[in-house]
């Protein structure tokens, strides 16, 4: 089907209800990378991604866990391929959007989710392991964001036939921590590193703004995954305290983040940072500790 009798259908008018098939029938060639898409909070958003029916690309440097996370994506309308990558390799970096497009032919989304924490203060951090959390969570995202964002630039140069009628749905999605901008004198190279995230964001937005490509990063607080596996007892008594929710979050909450941040309702978002925290970027004060289990 022509691209630009696409476009006419879905302005509003009498043609709106085959405007919307149109509109569903798009939204199943909608191609999302997710790196770290293995386990945690990358796999529950490929899990709601494809669930919404995008094609899934999880691409993790675990490729036995990759595989796996192929299996769990349970039931949906989409299409998933796992694909081996360490974002810190540029070259792997390359292999894996060419691999998308050989495969689906497009990105429309971008999530940059794969991240490492390192323990250690500016006393006793080791400069490799310094540099390696860095490799990961900030260079990583800059590489992948470089190559897919060149990607999305060509396609909507090329994209004569819509010609601005009704633009693609392009967006980075960069997962950032609570810790952007709130620090952990232990996690040192993490809350650098989250933190230069969140101006990658702030900068690539505002770059891409005139081709219409949307940069937003998430700022979880703390999530039931195996990175925050180790917290337990009066870690997790102190996560609490500091959490008006009293809880931590499902990975499931911070992919409907994601999944809304990619959707067309956030048309209007760029260059935002949003904090899936519980209440904990807004507390002024330590909370009662509550059940150390919940
Ligand atoms: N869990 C939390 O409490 C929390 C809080 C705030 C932010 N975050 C952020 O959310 C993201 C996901 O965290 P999670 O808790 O799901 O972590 P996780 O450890 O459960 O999963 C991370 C995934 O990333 C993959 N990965 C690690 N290094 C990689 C690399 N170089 N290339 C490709 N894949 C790589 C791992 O194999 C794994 O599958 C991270 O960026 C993390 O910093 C997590």
């Amino acid at each position: 089907m022509a691209q630009g009798l696409y476009c006419d259908l879905t302005a509003p008018g009498p043609l709106g209800m085959f405007g919307q098939i149109l509109k569903e029938a798009d939204m199943a060639n909608k191609t999302v990378i997710i790196t770290g898409g293995a386990r945690g909070i990358g796999l529950a958003c490929a899990q709601r991604f494809f669930k919404d029916g995008w094609r899934v690309v999880i691409a993790d440097r675990d490729e036995h866990a990759a595989s796996e996370a192929l299996d769990a994506l349970g039931s949906g309308a989409g299409k998933a391929i796992a694909v081996h990558c360490d974002v810190s390799d540029p070259l792997s970096v390359h292999n894996l959007v060419a691999e998308t497009l050989s495969e689906y032919g497009r990105i429309d989304t971008l999530i940059n989710n794969a991240g490492i924490a390192i323990t250690g203060g500016s006393l006793e951090l080791d400069v490799k392991d310094f540099d390696r959390v860095l490799a990961v969570n900030l260079r990583g995202a800059f590489l992948l964001s470089k190559a897919v964002a060149k990607h999305m630039v060509e396609t909507l140069d090329n994209d004569d036939d819509r010609s601005g009628l009704s633009m693609p749905n392009l967006s980075i999605i960069n997962m950032s921590s609570i810790n952007a901008r709130m620090a952990l004198p232990d996690y040192l190279a993490y809350c650098v590193a989250k933190g230069g995230l969140n101006q990658l964001t702030n900068a690539m937005a505002i770059e891409l703004a005139p081709h219409g490509i949307r940069v937003n990063s998430i700022g979880p607080g703390s999530v039931k995954t195996d990175m925050l596996a180790g917290v337990a007892g009066d870690a997790l008594a102190m996560v609490h305290s500091r959490t008006p929710l009293g809880r931590v979050a499902q990975p499931d909450e911070i992919a409907g983040v994601a999944a809304f941040l990619a959707g067309d309702d956030a048309s209007y978002i760029t260059g935002e940072c949003i904090y899936v925290d519980g209440g904990r970027s807004a507390l002024n004060y330590i909370m009662k500790s509550g059940d150390a289990d919940a």
